[in-house]
């Protein structure tokens, strides 16, 4: 039996923390990542935006025959995975939201921040989620304009000092971290590229804070939609192929730093 081949989509560099776990819960299973860099940033645009994207990259993704696809993006799950969900019936649709129910059930404390971009933090989805969990705590959303783009940057250039001074202006805008009654002991990252940053965060925050994203969650429910992502023991590692809508140095620079995979980025024009 030949391995599956799973689809991953974001608006640039920021699924690869995705992938990772993906590709840690299913390492014999194939994916095609596609960046969207070339419409990117989704998370300071239109919803109507994503979702054309979010269609365009789907149509692409069927054409390679992918039985499964996972959006790996906050931003364009909220705005698109109810209605790829109508328009593709016969496809495994997995999308990735903020942690706030994991967050709920970790924090002592009651206050939770989430840190996630403008357009997910406006959304009818996002919206829901919170009023679902506001029972169990109190929330501080931030949105994070620049941040996702930043970290783009510093995936190529190695430069990390945006990045930092815009994870320093957004934590201080939230509050106060701690374990202390009334401070906010858990932090949700509620973007996809936000994991690379989460050293940094790290470091403003303090270490007694949690620090949560669905990476791993999400490998875990696409095994479980995907089951013949497994394979046996002795059967050859997947394979990954890289696609980008823009400049394919960015890409080809985060694959290589945060994954460790060498493979050449291709550019696609759709
Ligand atoms: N990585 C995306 C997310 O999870 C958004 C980044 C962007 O603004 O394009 O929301």
């Amino acid at each position: 039996m030949g391995a599956i081949l799973i689809g991953v989509f974001d608006s640039g560099i920021g699924g690869l923390s995705v992938l990772k776990a993906l590709r840690a819960e299913m390492p014999h299973a194939h994916f095609i990542y596609v960046a969207d860099s070339g419409y990117a940033p989704y998370g300071e645009r239109d919803e109507a935006h994503v979702l054309e994207r979010s269609r365009a990259i789907t149509r692409y993704l069927l054409s390679q025959n992918v039985p499964a696809m996972v959006i790996a993006c906050n931003t364009a799950t909220a705005a698109a995975i109810h209605l790829l969900r109508a328009e593709h019936p016969g496809l495994a649709l997995i999308g990735v939201e903020p942690a706030l129910k994991p967050a709920v059930a970790l924090s002592q404390t009651g206050r939770i921040g989430v840190v996630a971009t403008r357009s997910t933090l406006a959304s009818a989805k996002f919206q829901a989620l919170l009023a679902s969990q506001a029972g169990g705590a109190s929330f501080v959303a931030q949105a994070c304009d620049g941040l996702a783009d930043a970290i783009e940057r510093s995936a190529e250039t190695g430069d990390t000092a945006e990045t930092i001074a815009l994870c320093a202006r957004y934590t201080q805008a939230m509050g106060i971290f701690g374990t202390e009654n009334g401070q906010i002991d858990t932090l949700v990252l509620g973007c996809t590229h936000y994991p690379f940053a989460s050293d940094h965060l790290r470091a403003m925050v303090g270490g007694g804070v949690q620090i949560i994203d669905n990476g791993e969650a999400v490998a875990r429910q696409t095994r479980r939609l995907v089951p013949a992502s497994v394979m046996p023991a002795n059967a050859p590692p997947g394979q990954v192929s890289l696609f980008t809508t823009g400049q394919p140095q960015t890409l080809q620079a985060a694959a290589r730093r945060w994954l460790g995979l060498p493979d050449p980025v291709k550019t696609l024009l759709i």
